[in-house]
């Protein structure tokens, strides 16, 4: 298909509701027209962690506003749209259903053609979004609910090389900031305050390194610090400041060595393929973390790749990534009927074993 595409997107698999126009011109770097993302970060607070009925609720009463702010944005109508894109797993069911119905009606009353996105597709293919980027390319995904390293190389063709067995590191970002009092989203705070410590000065483990492979497992690495957290109050008897620095950043390390380790393997995975272009593209939450980020650009620096991070709106969940996963789904052809499932497990790379793992965030893949 060579024609200019117009795609509505829409995204509730996890705590936030989005919905998207996207619009690209063969050949062209596309061009987001609207991109709506409604969290629900505050609902779920207080329980510490996303509660999959409150999250389908608040996804099935919000879904249809954030259509008609983002066509509002957009300045468009129903008629001036090509296609109706929508994640249609993996993810907390009841989310997933909310979005897939949303959309259902919107294609059946438009009369638009319907496109079912896997979610992880719509981070994996970001990078063609915002960067034009060939296949294929190696992508990691990192965030709260994802870890997994992906060759990209079409729009429905991902080979895993692996991924985390058991928590993904976002998830041990949160869990060490509640262990140490600092505030949630975990990440952000364990970072400002690994900034004041001493990373070298609490060996923690850094799991699966002594295994061949691109797996990973975080899970340990949180008893690794309960212990050493007790350890330290037991001796001095309470937290001091420095010891809750000193604690973040020698956890942070711990996480960048092995996401810097198994990334190198997994580049020399990918690399064996001989790409024309080799490129390293990292997506997810925890790919805004600077240490973490230097820590990979310098395994990119080292084999000669091309290190890209889209921008982190872009990164984290939205509906601009999954409008764009439509055009691509679209221009080969691949598009749904309106008995499209609602999936709350669907790898990406079939042919894989499926992953471990169940978060606080719902399936892994
Ligand atoms: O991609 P995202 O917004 O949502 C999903 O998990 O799908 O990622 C959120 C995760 C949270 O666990 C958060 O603590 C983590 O990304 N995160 C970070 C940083 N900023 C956010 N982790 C480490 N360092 C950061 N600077
Ligand atoms: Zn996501």
């Amino acid at each position: 298909m060579t024609d200019t595409l117009t795609i509505l997107g829409l995204e509730s698999s996890c705590d936030d509701t989005a919905a998207a126009v996207v619009r690209h011109r063969p050949g062209e770097t596309a061009e987001i027209l609207a991109s709506v993302v409604a969290g629900q970060t505050a609902l779920h607070a207080p329980f510490g962690g996303v509660v999959p009925e409150i999250a389908a609720r608040a996804h099935a009463e919000k879904i249809d506003h954030c259509v008609e702010e983002a066509l509002d944005k957009a300045g468009l109508t129903l008629a001036q749209i090509d296609a109706v894109a929508v994640t249609a797993g993996p993810g907390l069911i009841g989310g997933v259903l909310s979005g897939v119905m949303c959309a259902k009606g919107i294609a059946a009353g438009a009369g638009l053609p319907l496109i079912g996105v896997n979610h992880l597709a719509g981070h994996a293919l970001t990078p063609r979004l915002t960067d034009n980027l060939a296949f294929p390319y190696l992508m990691l995904l990192v965030s709260g609910g994802h870890c997994q390293f992906l060759i990209v190389s079409g729009p429905g063709a991902f080979k895993r090389l692996g991924g985390t067995i058991d928590d993904a590191p976002g998830e041990a970002f949160d869990k060490t900031a509640k262990l140490l009092g600092l505030p949630q989203p975990g990440g952000p705070t364990v970072e400002a305050e690994a900034a004041l410590g001493n990373p070298k000065r609490i060996a923690f483990p850094r799991p699966l390194l002594d295994r061949p492979g691109c797996d990973m497992s975080f899970s340990g690495l949180k008893t690794a610090l309960l212990r050493a957290r007790d350890g330290l109050i037991a001796e001095n008897g309470g937290l001091k400041r420095v010891d809750r620095a000193d604690l973040c950043a020698s956890f942070q390390e711990a996480v960048a060595d092995v996401l810097a380790e198994k990334s190198r393997r997994a580049l020399l995975q990918y690399l064996q393929g001989g790409p024309a272009h080799p490129a390293f593209a990292v997506a997810g939450g925890v790919a805004a973390n600077r240490r973490i980020r230097t820590a990979l650009e310098g395994v990119t620096a080292d084999l000669g790749v091309r290190f890209l991070a889209p921008p982190l709106a872009l990164c984290t969940d939205n509906a601009a990534m999954i409008a764009w996963a439509g055009i691509e789904r679209m221009r080969a052809g691949l598009t749904d009927a309106l008995d499209l499932a609602a999936r709350p497990r669907w790898p990406l790379d079939q042919a894989s074993p499926a992953m471990l793992g169940s978060g606080k965030k719902g399936a892994k893949a």
